[in-house]
């Protein structure tokens, strides 16, 4: 078998962290016998300097002609005072749209390894295992109208809208619920219902969705998201699934990400149309950019959901996410995920190690 890749590493620590986890790519292709052809693309600041805008139609083109897209993190300082339309942060928006991926996955599991790396008690952090569906296509960041217009007195407004669909809300509902039968057959629902109109559709379409597509097994609660954000520091054992909207999964999830230790942890899956697109949660880190710092762990674990969710290849994704839990083990860390006694790396050496895991683990 062989895949086509499009790798967009971005700009910032996407280049350093996406450079290990290709390599681990490579790996996991010769030793579970399969292929893969990498085409890289300039997206982000990285292509605004090249061709004056974050996505060109080619990279474009290479992304849905590819098997699966790997991306890096977009955006930085130098960038940040142009206008909205022409934002590397834009590409990713684009992306998304364009390739239909309306439920981003973002699994939130803490290792053992790193509960005292949690700034929450380690008893709390302990064991949490959930999965955020996010959905990615829809709500404010895409509802029109939108944009800041100047008025009469000469002052400004600015709108943007949130909307769903029930369509938009009925897929990502049935996304969730077949990912809590293969887990612990929970899910919670967060929305703004007692305020927002938009979502308080939102929680009426998951209730009939979980009725009519026969989810019984399946346990569902409604969370308001102010709650939510309570209960994810309080308690976050209790989730399982969580399915919400754009901008709320947005802010939770990077909430959650501070569970497991760091941001620099948390991998993601965006899915939905006819190709998958992976990449960390975490963003550009202009201020450890090209020091050889940053973590590469959440990019790795991208791979592993990548071999997972689209390469068909599950033996490939469990031993790699068995070789950072080994590495986390035997006491290395990057800056973010410094702690006492432990020994610091930087990111090459990280992904040597967990390369070296792999290798060493058979089967
Ligand atoms: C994320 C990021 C993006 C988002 C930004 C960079 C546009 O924060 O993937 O969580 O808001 O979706
Ligand atoms: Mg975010």
């Amino acid at each position: 078998m062989n895949y086509k890749l499009a790798v967009l590493a971005g700009d910032g620590i996407g280049r350093e962290v996406v450079g290990e986890a290709t390599q681990v790519l490579q790996q996991a292709a010769r030793l579970y016998g399969f292929s893969v052809e990498l085409e890289e693309g300039l997206v982000g600041g990285a292509s605004i300097d090249e061709y004056g805008a974050p996505l060109t139609d080619p990279v474009l083109k290479l992304a849905k002609e590819s098997d699966s897209v790997l991306l890096g993190a977009m955006g930085g300082p130098k960038w940040d005072g142009l206008d909205y339309s022409i934002r590397p942060e834009r590409a990713l928006l684009a992306l998304r749209q364009q390739l239909g991926l309306f439920a981003n996955l973002r699994p939130v599991k803490v290792f053992s390894a790193l509960t005292s790396a949690s700034t929450l008690k380690r008893e709390v952090v302990e064991g949490t295992d959930m999965l955020v569906v996010r959905e990615l296509t829809g709500g404010i960041y895409f509802g029109q109208p939108k944009g800041v217009t100047r008025l009469a007195d000469g002052s400004e407004r600015g709108v943007n809208t949130e909307v769903y669909t029930t369509p938009e809300i009925e897929r990502i509902a049935h996304v969730a619920f077949q990912a809590a039968r293969k887990r612990r057959r929970k899910v919670t629902s967060v929305d703004k219902a007692n305020v927002l109109e938009a979502t308080e559709l939102w929680r009426k379409v998951v209730s009939r969705v979980h009725q009519e597509g026969r989810y019984e097994d399946v346990r569902l609660e409604h969370m308001l998201v102010d709650n939510c954000a309570m209960q994810l520091i309080r308690d976050p054992k209790q989730f399982d699934v969580m399915v919400t909207t754009n901008m709320f999964g947005d802010i939770l999830s990077d909430e959650a990400a501070m569970l497991t230790g760091s941001i620099g942890m948390l991998p993601s899956a965006s899915l939905g149309g006819k190709v998958g697109m992976y990449e960390p949660v975490h963003g550009s880190a202009p201020d450890i950019a090209g020091q050889d710092k940053a973590n590469p762990l959440a990019t790795i674990l991208t791979v592993a959901l990548m071999l997972r969710h689209s390469l068909n290849q599950s033996e490939a994704a469990d031993r790699i996410e068995r070789a950072v839990e080994a590495v986390l083990n035997s006491g290395y860390r990057t800056l973010d995920i410094q702690e006492k006694d432990c020994r610091a790396v930087g990111c090459r050496e990280m992904g040597r190690l967990v390369r070296e895991k792999i290798e060493f683990f058979k089967g």
